[in-house]
C-alpha cells in the first residue's frame, strides 16, 4: 500500500533518531511492498531559525495532508531565552492543538532484556507494564494566561480548565485500551483541591458505568507519584490530566531505566497520529553518533500499528528491536558490562537487517 508520511525531525539528536527510523520503514517498505511517500517538515528551534516561527503555517498542513506524523524532538539551551510564545515548545503544543491530537498514550515497560538498568531493586521490576493516558489538548496547558497588576505587584496566572466533553472522550480511550491490557485504570486528579479536578473525577467515574468489566480507581496526584516509586506493578492504565501526565510519565518512564527506549503515540478521532520518542533533544550528545534510536524506531512501530493498520509490519520491527537486544547490541545510555556498544547509525542498520 501507499502512505503519505509527514517527517518532523527537530533539533538535536531529532534528526538522527528519526534517520534511523526511516531506514527502518524503508526496508518494512521493500520486505512487505509498501511505499512510504515521505515529506520533510521543519518545526521547533530549526524552524525558528530558518523562518523565524517554531511551527510554520505549511507544517501543519503538510502534516494534515499525510497519514501520520513521525517526530523527532525539538528544543535546545540555544532558544531558550525567546519569549514563551516563540519557543520551540510552542511547535509541539502547536501541532497537538491544531491537529487535535487529544490522547498521548505513554507506555512505560522494563525491557526483560535490560532489566538491571530498571531503577528500582526491590518488588518484582519485571513486573513494570504501564500505559500513561495523558490529556493532551486541555487544562493548564491550553487555559487562559496572562499578567496583570496587583497591590502585590505583577500576577502572573495559568488556568486549569476541563469541560466534560473533553474529559468524557479521554477517559474512554483510557478504557478501551485497559480491556486489551489488565482492565485497571486509575484515574490520578487533585480532587481535594481542584475543582476542575472534582468535575474530571465524576466525569470519569460516570464513564466507568459503561466498562462493569473494567476495574477503576482514583489517586490524588502526589499519592500517584509515590506509589509509582513505591510499587508500579500496581499500576495498569494511569488516566490524568495533561499536566499531571507530563510529570507521571516522565516519572513512569525513568523508573523503567529505559528512557532511551520508550515510544509515544498522540491521536485524535479517526486513525491520524502523531509519534515521537519519550525523550527530548538531548543538544549533549548531538551529531556524535551516540543517540539511542529505538525509542524512534518503535514509535514508528506505533505508527504501523494504529494510524496504518499493519500489524504484521509492526510485530517485525518490534521483534527485530528485540532481536538487537538480545543478540547484545547497545548504545550508551543502556550499555553495561559485556555487551556490545554501537552508535546511533549502527543500531539503526542492525534493527532494519532483521526485519523479516
Ligand atoms: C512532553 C514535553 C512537552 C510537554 C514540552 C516540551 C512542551 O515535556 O512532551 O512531555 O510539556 O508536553
Ligand atoms: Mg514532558
Amino acid at each position: 500500500m501507499n502512505f503519505r508520511l509527514a517527517v518532523i525531525p527537530g533539533d538535536g539528536i531529532g534528526p538522527e533518531v528519526v534517520n534511523q527510523a526511516l531506514k527502518v520503514l524503508d526496508r518494512v517498505a521493500s520486505v512487505y511492498g509498501h511505499t512510504f511517500e515521505k515529506v520533510n517538515l521543519l518545526a521547533g528551534g530549526c524552524a525558528i531559525d530558518e523562518t523565524g516561527e517554531p511551527l510554520p503555517k505549511v507544517t501543519v498542513e503538510e502534516c494534515l495532508k499525510s497519514d501520520a506524523v513521525l517526530l523527532g524532538a525539538v528544543g535546545g539551551s540555544k532558544w531558550d531565552n525567546l519569549p514563551g510564545n516563540k519557543r520551540p515548545e510552542q511547535a509541539l503544543l502547536g501541532l497537538r492543538g491544531q491537529l487535535k491530537l487529544y490522547a498521548n498514550l505513554r507506555p512505560a515497560v522494563v525491557y526483560e532484556q535490560l532489566k538491571d538498568a530498571c531503577l528500582l531493586k526491590a518488588g518484582n521490576t519485571s513486573d513494570i507494564d504501564i500505559m500513561v493516558v495523558r490529556e493532551l489538548t486541555g487544562g493548564i496547558y491550553f487555559g487562559e494566561r496572562g499578567r496583570r497588576d496587583s497591590e502585590m505587584g505583577q500576577q502572573a496566572f495559568d488556568t486549569e480548565v476541563y469541560s466534560t466533553y473533553e474529559i468524557e472522550r479521554i477517559a474512554r480511550i483510557a478504557f478501551d485500551i485497559a480491556r486489551k491490557r489488565k482492565s485497571r485504570v486509575t484515574s490520578v486528579d487533585k480532587a481535594n483541591i481542584l475543582e476542575s479536578s472534582r468535575l474530571w473525577r465524576e466525569v470519569v467515574t460516570q464513564i466507568s458505568k459503561d466498562y462493569p468489566d473494567v476495574e477503576l480507581n482514583h489517586l490524588y496526584v502526589d499519592n500517584a507519584s509515590m506509589q509509582l516509586i513505591k510499587d508500579p506493578s500496581q499500576f495498569d492504565v494511569i488516566l490524568t490530566t495533561n499536566m499531571f501526565g507530563d510529570i507521571l510519565s516522565d516519572e513512569a518512564s525513568m523508573i523503567t531505566g529505559s528512557i532511551g527506549m520508550l515510544p509515544s503515540a498522540s491521536l485524535g478521532d479517526g486513525n491520524f497520529g502523531l509519534y515521537e520518542p519519550v525523550h527530548g533533544s538531548a543538544p549533549d550528545i548531538a551529531g556524535q553518533d551516540k543517540a539511542n534510536p529505538l525509542a524512534t524506531i518503535l514509535s514508528a512501530a506505533m505508527m504501523l500499528r494504529y494510524t496504518l493498520n499493519l500489524k504484521k509490519e509492526a510485530d517485525a520491527v518490534e521483534k527485530a528491536v528485540n532481536r538487537v537486544l538480545e543478540e547484545g547490541y547497545r548504545t550508551g545510555d543502556i550499555m553495561s558490562p559485556g555487551k556490545t556498544l554501537v552508535g546511533t547509525q549502527k543500531m539503526g542498520d542492525m534493527v532494519a537487517g532483521f526485519i523479516e
